[in-house]
């Protein structure tokens, strides 16, 4: 790739809506925490836990993903945690963070929600103060647990309310259908928070369709499955409905063999509002710079307009206050003036 295009793809102002802060725990980093920490690692060292990163679905993926979440213990590593990815957010041009975290995979170990919440929010704040990015925090339900667990972690979650600004539904896909949470969303949509949803990585298309009728969701995260539906891809693009696409993930997850199989062309060509997002770079190759730059590089039909266009996409489906959307969106058109 032209030097000249890689930085624009790299100054564009974007933001990024898909990245759960435990997938950006690097091995490095890890291996800090178990040693301060005092964990015990199946793995002798970071080469030997980075060849481990080898998946064939989804599920063995969260296996060794849920694993190395263990060495997060004290407020200080989620803090050092999310402040690492802020820091590399940054330095690829990303200009708003909407992070998503999974309380259960800390609480469920004895770790108390308030580190974990304390941790993330003061990191986002720093980001803010010393960075100029802004960051907001997205708690997620793990959709393997029960409902009853999902509604005593929104319990938990209730007196950090001003901490986060919506939920969202993560982990294993295929038999746990966004209908096991209708409750607890309507609760959650009740007390005036956003909702957004995984819907159609693994899982079939009618899982888009439930997390929409059944979860009011205002974005689908990945959503790539759409395709295999017209209707729906009718339905998505006429709503404008947000689809929050991960392509290094996407194949690292075996969702599509190679990048250049990827369906962000065809999303974009049906007129759907895609965005391109990291999901769990430091599982899957790559902060959101690398995904743009590869996608780019192996899909010759994308060019300065696409580019553009999912730019203002990401920035337009974010949940920011207008008045920085607009600042943000202006400066986007000043990067490509002269160039679509
Ligand atoms: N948790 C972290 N990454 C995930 C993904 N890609 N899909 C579902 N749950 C996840
Ligand atoms: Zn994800």
């Amino acid at each position: 790739m032209e030097t000249a295009f890689h930085d624009l793809l790299r100054r564009m102002p974007k933001a990024e809506l898909h990245i759960h802060i435990e997938g950006s725990l690097e091995p490095e980093l890890l291996f800090a925490l178990a040693r301060r920490n005092g964990v015990a690692l199946a793995h002798a060292d970071v080469q030997a836990l980075r060849a481990a990163y080898a998946f064939s679905d989804l599920q063995s993926f969260l296996d060794i993903y849920y694993a190395g979440a263990a060495v997060l213990l004290h407020e200080r590593d989620f803090h050092d945690l999310a402040w690492a990815y802020l820091q590399r957010a940054a330095a690829d041009g990303v200009v708003r963070a909407e992070i998503f975290f999974d309380p259960q995979t800390h609480t469920e170990r004895g770790v108390p929600f308030a580190a974990v919440i304390q941790g993330l929010a003061s990191a986002c704040r720093r980001a803010e103060a010393e960075l100029g990015l802004s960051a907001a925090l997205i708690l997620c339900f793990l959709r393997h647990l029960s409902e009853a667990s999902a509604q005593a972690t929104l319990e938990q979650a209730l007196p950090w309310r001003q901490h986060f600004i919506a939920v969202g539904l993560d982990s294993s896909e295929r038999g746990h259908p966004p209908e096991k949470f209708a409750r607890v969303f309507a609760r959650c949509r009740e007390l005036g928070l956003r909702v957004v949803a995984h819907a159609g990585e693994e899982g079939p298309p009618a899982y888009i369709e439930s997390a929409l009728d059944v979860l009011q969701v205002e974005r689908i995260d990945h959503g790539v499955r759409c395709l295999e539906d017209p209707a729906l891809v009718q339905r998505l693009a006429t709503a404008r409905t947000p689809l929050t696409v991960c392509p290094l993930s996407n194949v690292k997850l075996r969702v599509f063999d190679t990048l250049a199989d990827h369906c962000l062309p065809a999303l974009l060509d049906a007129g759907l509002c895609a965005t391109i997002n990291s999901d769990d770079p430091a599982y899957f190759g790559g902060y959101l710079l690398k995904n743009f730059v590869e996608t780019f590089q192996a899909l010759p039909q994308l060019g300065a307009r696409q580019a553009h266009g999912l730019a203002r996409n990401s920035l337009q489906a974010s949940f920011a206050a207008d008045a920085d959307k607009a600042r943000w969106l202006a400066a986007l058109d000043d990067c490509f003036a002269g160039l679509i």
